[in-house]
């Protein structure tokens, strides 16, 4: 007996946190989704907090990993689409803007889709015809259910160049173009986005902007360009960020923040190196908030969000969405990134499930007149 009633108190203690703040999505300007990454155990319904919080505060959602390539598709001659039916099926059922994430990248994508059967890279006519067949087949399938697509992701290098992966060496730059071109074939209804990180660099927010231009005076289809904004509590700042929202404006497409999340630990180049020892070192060195985020940085944390908010509700014209990279501090992917291991609290909830100050922060700044 105790067995069997023991998960409904567990929904009631669940639905009282959950009610505890006020749901954040009523706050936004009009036309601006507020959005969560979700992972597969939240889309799967195992983790039933983190869903309460997403189906409660936020109207848009994105897979955090399960539509990319080697998740869906990740031999050439199948297909893996139960996760991401139930993904949409969470999105939709709820009435949310569901975001498809993502159709062509250089990471997470199969090292079969480049090579032939001697392991050999492919031509261009081959690759473009897998590339072809992936989109039709991935956005074919959610075709009016998935209201926008992630088309291609992380194209260019920070200084504006084209980034050489699988995708650029062996098709060219035109590679980005035909994504656009197929993924309007598979759903000429769906929104289409340019996805990146880093655009506050000025440099990289030119390339994209070229590339727009360029879309457009081809015809091609782009709806929005996403910045993805992995922010640190030191950087950018938001003139940087405004030079963004502006730059990317003028050409005629939506800003969106489509990954946001704020590292509020130390970083240092050396970070990305492969020296183990280095790694560990800093680790330790860098590691500094085990014990808990102390008030002064939980406020801190709170303010830097909540002017990244006003300046969201400043240029709420040009603003389509707004998507957090998780949901709370806990399941971050900045928990290893770029070291594995460390205690992180870049989101507005914490480990515990409940808002922290920076949710509050974020709420009184869309409040304000
Ligand atoms: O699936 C395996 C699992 O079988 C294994 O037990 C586990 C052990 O570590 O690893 C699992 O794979 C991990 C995967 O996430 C799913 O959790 C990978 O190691 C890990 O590298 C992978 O990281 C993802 C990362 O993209 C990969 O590049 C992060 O979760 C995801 O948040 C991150 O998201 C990207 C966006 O798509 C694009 N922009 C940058 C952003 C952050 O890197």
């Amino acid at each position: 007996m105790l067995k069997r009633l023991s998960p409904l108190f567990a929904l009631v203690a669940l639905t009282a946190t959950a009610q505890e703040a006020p749901a954040l999505k009523q706050f936004m300007p009009s036309g601006v989704y507020l959005g969560a990454a979700v992972n597969q155990r939240v889309s799967d319904g195992a983790d039933a907090a983190d869903r309460a919080i997403v189906l409660k505060h936020f109207n848009s959602v994105t897979p955090e990993n399960l539509l990319k390539w080697e998740a869906v598709h990740p031999k050439a001659d199948s297909y893996n689409f139960e996760p991401a039916d139930r993904y949409v099926e969470m999105g939709t059922a709820a009435g949310m803007f569901v975001v498809g994430h993502t159709l062509v990248w250089h990471q997470q994508t199969p090292r079969w889709v480049f090579q032939n059967e001697a392991g050999k890279p492919v031509d261009r006519e081959t690759l473009l015809t897998r590339m072809h067949e992936h989109i039709k087949a991935v956005a074919g399938r959610y075709r009016g259910r998935i209201g926008g697509w992630d088309v291609v992701n992380e194209a260019f290098e920070d200084d504006g160049t084209l980034r050489q992966t699988g995708w650029s060496r062996c098709i060219g730059p035109d590679f980005i173009e035909k994504a656009f071109e197929f993924a309007h074939e598979a759903d000429p209804n769906a929104q289409l986005y340019y996805n990146d990180f880093n655009l506050w660099k000025p440099a990289k927010r030119k390339a994209v902007e070229k590339l727009v231009a360029s879309l457009k005076a081809k015809g091609i289809r782009i709806d929005a360009v996403g910045e993805q904004a992995h922010y640190n509590i030191a950087g950018p700042t938001l003139d940087e960020i405004e030079a963004v929202i502006m730059g990317l404006s003028a050409q005629g497409v939506k800003v969106a923040l489509t990954e946001l999340d704020m590292d509020v630990l130390p970083t240092s180049p050396d970070m990305w190196g492969a020296d183990l020892s280095k790694q560990r070192a800093l680790k330790t060195e860098t590691d500094i908030y085990t014990n808990g985020l102390p008030d002064k940085e939980q406020k801190r944390l709170g303010e830097h969000y909540a002017g990244l908010f006003r300046l969201i509700k400043k240029h709420q014209a040009v603003f389509s969405r707004v998507t957090f990279w998780g949901v709370t501090d806990r399941n971050s992917w900045l928990n290893d990134f770029p070291i594995r291991g460390r205690v992180n609290y870049p989101l507005l909830w914490g480990r515990d499930g409940k808002p922290k100050p920076a949710f509050f922060a974020v709420m009184e700044a869309l409040k304000q007149k």
